[in-house]
């Protein structure tokens, strides 16, 4: 099973304060050296995150396969067109969501994800359309020739530990990994998982690739805090050997930029 590692929320940190770093490009290089086997950026419309400047960058360095995330809207079509990732998931997107909510409503549109993916299919990029597990949605996904149906693991990740909701959840992932399976498409999965509840979804052997990005970058700032902290206080110790007590550095004294 390949793990593809969404580096969004590095681009939030970023976003945060508006300065060039933490940058998401780094990150992506990182979580490959890490094992990751796929890169995953999502572009959304409100630019709150992902810029075009990494989706630009990342398709030159990325080593492994970059998966862009998108709305299925003229603009970034034509941008996705334009930049060529490996392969685009089209997701569902409401700007005042605070991350994407639900998998696709391929009946309100259908005309329309028909044309991208015909469009996408021309310029040789790979199409996933992400889902509920919802066998009605797959059968739509397979007769749209969509390339890989990405299942939404959002609410089973939401419910609580061996209740019953999770179980009928886990039941329909099962289910729709299996329908995909068999009608021939790729079959991948993610959102919301994490380190406890990664392990029901990973025993599902249908499932050719998890996505996963919050709950891995959010586990790297913890694990992350102690080597950093050390490497702050090395340098502003560092810069102080030699130094009496009291002693003001000459760059400071004469107001020279230090
Ligand atoms: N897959 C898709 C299609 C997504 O939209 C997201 C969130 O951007 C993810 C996977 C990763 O979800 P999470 O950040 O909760 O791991």
């Amino acid at each position: 099973m390949k793990l593809g590692v969404n580096v969004d929320h590095v681009a939030t940190i970023r976003q945060a304060r508006g300065v060039r770093f933490p940058d998401p490009v780094f990150a992506a290089s990182l979580a490959e050296l890490g094992g990751a086997e796929g890169i995953v950026v999502h572009l959304r419309e409100d630019r709150r995150h992902i810029q075009e400047r990494d989706v630009r960058v990342l398709r030159d360095t990325v080593q492994t396969r970059l998966n862009l995330e998108m709305a299925a809207d003229e603009e970034t079509v034509a941008l996705a067109a334009r930049i060529k990732p490996d392969l685009v998931t089209l997701v569902p997107e409401r700007r005042e969501e605070l991350t994407t909510e639900g998998g696709l409503n391929l009946f309100s549109m259908q005309d329309k994800f028909k044309r991208t993916i015909d469009f996408f299919h021309e310029k040789e990029i790979t199409v996933a359309l992400f889902l509920d597990p919802d066998v009605k949605q797959i059968e739509v996904a397979h007769a749209l020739s969509a390339d890989i149906v990405e299942i939404h693991t959002g609410r089973y990740a939401n419910t609580r530990v061996d209740s019953k909701a999770r179980g009928v959840e886990l039941n329909q992932i099962v289910e729709s990994a299996q329908l995909i399976s068999q009608s021939k498409m790729g079959v991948s999965a993610g959102h919301g998982l994490d380190y406890t509840n990664v392990t029901q979804i990973a025993k599902i052997s249908e499932i050719a690739e998890l996505n996963i990005g919050h709950s891995i970058i959010a586990r790297a700032v913890l694990v992350g805090i102690e080597a950093a902290v050390r490497e702050m206080k090395h340098r502003i110790d560092h810069s102080r050997m030699g130094l009496s007590s009291g002693t003001t550095p000459s760059a400071h004294r004469s107001g020279s930029p230090a």
